[in-house]
């Protein structure tokens, strides 16, 4: 019988439970499952490569045809190395209907042997997005039943070295100014003392008009 081997390709920056969501969906109707992170230079994620790929390798241990894996360049491209039959796709809501279309027909335009898959995730995490996860995560709100524990663990990590860089450079900031403004005061006393004492000296070294 044919096996169906699929690639579940995205940037999961970070991997969050409806990406997880979608996994568990995934590994039951393919054979064969690879969450495939793309590598995209031009992108400057929260998270390294191997920060995502750890997650996520940790958040599918427990599916025995599941793997990850790290790719860049064209998604087709990539599907054929591996020899995928399938690209699997999250549609959340209306909202990502019209970009997800696209990218699947560009896909089939370029390699129309390759079917591109889309699974709805749980409704509970019809909101959910790493963009959404990390905007919260930076602002301090609460991050439980978004994300599984080892990324809110690493998510907290991030935002604590965040916070400490921006508390030390507010403080470095301050002491900057402080120094700026007392070089400023000194050197104005300075100059005023200049002044008044080059007036002092024009003063005395003046010739007195004759009187005539
Ligand atoms: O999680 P994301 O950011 O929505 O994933 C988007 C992704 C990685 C699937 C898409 O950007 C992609 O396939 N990029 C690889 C480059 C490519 O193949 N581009 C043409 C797609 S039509």
């Amino acid at each position: 019988m044919k096996r169906i081997k699929a690639i579940y390709p995205g940037s999961f920056d970070p991997p969050t439970n409806g990406h997880l969501d979608l996994i568990e969906r995934g590994s039951k109707i393919f054979d064969e499952l690879v969450v495939a992170i793309l590598r995209n230079p031009e992108k400057d994620p929260l998270f390294s490569l191997s920060d995502r790929r750890q997650m996520l390798e940790s958040m599918t241990a427990g599916f025995d045809n599941v793997s990850v894996d790290t790719f860049h360049g064209l998604t087709v491209d990539y599907a054929l190395r591996v020899e995928a039959q399938a690209i699997l796709r999250g549609i959340r809501a209306i909202s990502d209907y019209e970009y997800e279309l696209q990218m699947a027909l560009m896909n089939r335009k370029l390699q129309p042997g390759l079917e591109t898959v889309f699974m709805m995730p749980a409704e509970k995490y019809s909101y959910l997005s790493s963009r959404l996860v990390r905007e919260v995560a930076e602002l301090g709100g609460s991050i439980d039943c978004l994300v599984p524990e080892l990324v809110a663990q690493k998510l907290r990590e991030k935002m604590d070295v965040a916070h400490k860089f921006t508390a030390a450079d507010a403080a470095d900031r301050q002491e900057a100014e402080l120094k700026a403004a007392e070089r400023m005061t000194r050197e104005s006393v300075t100059s005023e003392r200049a002044i008044a004492e080059r007036g002092a000296s024009e003063r005395r070294t003046k010739p007195r008009k004759r009187k005539s």
